[in-house]
């Protein structure tokens, strides 16, 4: 039996919906040290594989809802009013129609993200996490973190893991529904703990995260290894965070990454997201360790490379990247 995307909707939902208050929810971006890589369910955007992700403190999106006053949806990105029939507001609004169901509630929708937008650094899992929870505040629906993020997975798998700061965990669950596939808080606090993004471009991509991970799941033949090597790494990345053992989770979230890419260049024909900048850079990263370093890398669906390390590697990074922009996770915010 196939379940649609909109009865987990109507399932959690009051049949009638009002507006209630003014909405403002930042959610930050994160970056999978263990990654979510293909679906076991496209409908409901169910993952093969659990992954484990580390939020990027004040970096992410805030989105704010009020009525729309002339009773025409509006969608602004950035302070720029984003025209309806672009993909970008045609993706956003039909995430809000799935919450009002045909419900006479226009909306003018603000969102500011302080992320390049599609350029792998995660802008869709802060965007939708940021537009749930805004729309939970807008209607007054008071749902859980574990519901919104199993409602924002439906719109991007990655903003299941964006209602946190610090680590956060996405376990796959095993039921067809999905009703055990949302991702909960990992009560560790690590404030030596440093990401920094070497950003390479920040043009938007030309192929998704979602239709490079559809290809690569249906031609590449590397897929097969996947989901079981992606649910080994999850655990002992976990394991490796509750230790605070670095060097393990460094090495572990590296080897994780570039096993994923080599899924996608494997796809028939290949994909790859990386740039021979990129590659530049992951070689420094492992000359850095050659001269005993712990800095280690992760690249998502793009070419922007970033780091992982700890205080004490600061310096070391800062000289060898300038351009890098460093990020404390567990700094207060
Ligand atoms: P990225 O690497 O930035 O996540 P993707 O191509 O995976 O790139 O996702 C980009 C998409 O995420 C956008 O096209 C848009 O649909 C969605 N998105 C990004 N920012 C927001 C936002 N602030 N609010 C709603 N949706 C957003
Ligand atoms: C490489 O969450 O953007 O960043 O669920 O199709 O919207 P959809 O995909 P998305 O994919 C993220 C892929 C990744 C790895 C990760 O964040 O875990």
């Amino acid at each position: 039996m196939t379940i649609s995307a909109q009865s987990i909707f109507d399932g959690l939902l009051p049949e009638r919906l009002s507006f209630r208050s003014e909405a403002d929810y930042f959610a930050p971006s994160n970056i999978a040290l263990s990654k979510y890589w293909g679906k076991r369910d496209k409908e409901l955007n169910l993952p093969l594989n659990s992954s484990l992700s580390i939020s990027l403190h004040k970096w992410g999106s805030q989105t704010k809802i009020s009525v729309a006053a002339d009773g025409r949806d509006q969608v602004r990105l950035n302070g720029e009013a984003v025209d309806l029939e672009q993909p970008f507001a045609r993706k956003l609004i039909a995430f809000v129609d799935r919450f009002r169901r045909g419900q006479n509630l226009p909306l003018n929708i603000q969102t500011f993200n302080s992320i390049p937008t599609a350029a792998g650094l995660a802008s869709s899992a802060s965007g939708f996490a940021a537009l749930t929870g805004a729309l939970d505040q807008a209607f007054g629906l008071g749902l859980p973190k574990d519901k919104l993020s199993m409602l924002a997975r439906i719109g991007s798998g990655s903003a299941s893991r964006s209602f946190w700061h610090g680590f956060v965990q996405w376990d796959r669950g095993q039921l067809t529904d999905g009703r055990d596939s949302f991702a909960r808080h990992i009560d560790v606090q690590w404030p030596e703990f440093r990401i920094a993004i070497i950003n390479v471009t920040s043009k938007p991509k030309s192929v998704s995260s979602r239709d490079g991970m559809n290809h690569t799941v249906a031609t590449s033949p590397l897929y097969k290894v996947w989901p079981e090597q992606a649910e080994r790494d999850c655990a002992d990345i976990g394991a490796a965070v509750q230790d605070k053992d670095f060097s393990k989770l460094g090495t572990l979230a590296e080897a994780n990454a570039l096993a994923m890419h080599a899924t996608m260049m494997a796809a028939r024909p290949g994909l790859q997201y990386l740039l021979p900048e990129s590659f530049t850079i992951l070689e420094k990263v492992r000359e850095l360790r050659a001269d005993g370093h712990e800095v280690y890398a992760t690249m998502d669906a793009g070419p922007n490379v970033k780091l992982i390390f700890l205080q004490s590697s600061e310096d070391d990074v800062n000289a060898n990247f300038p351009q890098a922009q460093i990020i404390e996770p567990f700094a207060a915010l």
